[in-house]
């Protein structure tokens, strides 16, 4: 799928979701860390031959239950609960129980073979840059998101040397 196809994919998911997700607000984990984690979890999915609105609302609905931007795994936990719900209201053709068991582990710090699971795994990940932290290869499930990272390291390592090869 086309990646303007995922971004009004995603659009549409903000519209319906956006209003019942408690992190509203929040500074590092707010709309747009959600919005974020829906694109990069839909690009992954089209990748891999996963189910891109699958991804896509569950990139969405990952950290929707959040109320602070504290560290720790209730939220969840928490965010699964309130994921069935939303699911079951506006998404019930989707598997409300691969997307729930994957967000409810989103926060484990393991991988997964399971290949849905692994876009929003990989894409919450892949956002950790942005709260300053290195992202570590080894806890990525999938090839596609490995390689992401190394390109993003890449063009930052670039961007810091000013493509400068340090001879003269
Ligand atoms: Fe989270
Ligand atoms: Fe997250």
């Amino acid at each position: 799928m086309k990646k303007e196809e995922i971004l009004l994919m995603v659009k549409e998911v903000e519209v319906q979701l956006a209003p019942s997700c408690t992190c509203e607000g929040l500074a590092l984990h707010g709309i747009s860390h959600l919005r974020r984690v829906s694109i990069l979890s839909g690009r992954l999915a089209s990748a891999v031959g996963e189910d891109v609105e699958a991804a896509v609302v569950m990139g969405f609905l990952h950290d929707c239950a959040r109320t602070d931007d504290k560290a720790g795994d209730g939220h969840a936990h928490d965010s699964s609960v309130l994921a069935r719900r939303l699911l079951g209201r506006f998404y019930p053709h989707l598997d409300a129980d691969r997307i729930c068991h994957a967000i409810a582990r989103h926060a484990d710090g393991e991988v997964t073979d399971d290949g849905l699971a692994a876009c929003l795994w990989d894409a919450d990940r892949l956002e950790l840059k942005r709260i300053g932290r290195e992202i570590d290869l080894d806890l990525l499930s999938t090839e596609v998101a490995r390689r992401l990272a190394r390109a993003r390291a890449a063009r930052r390592a670039v961007l810091i040397g000013g493509g400068h090869d340090g001879k003269s």
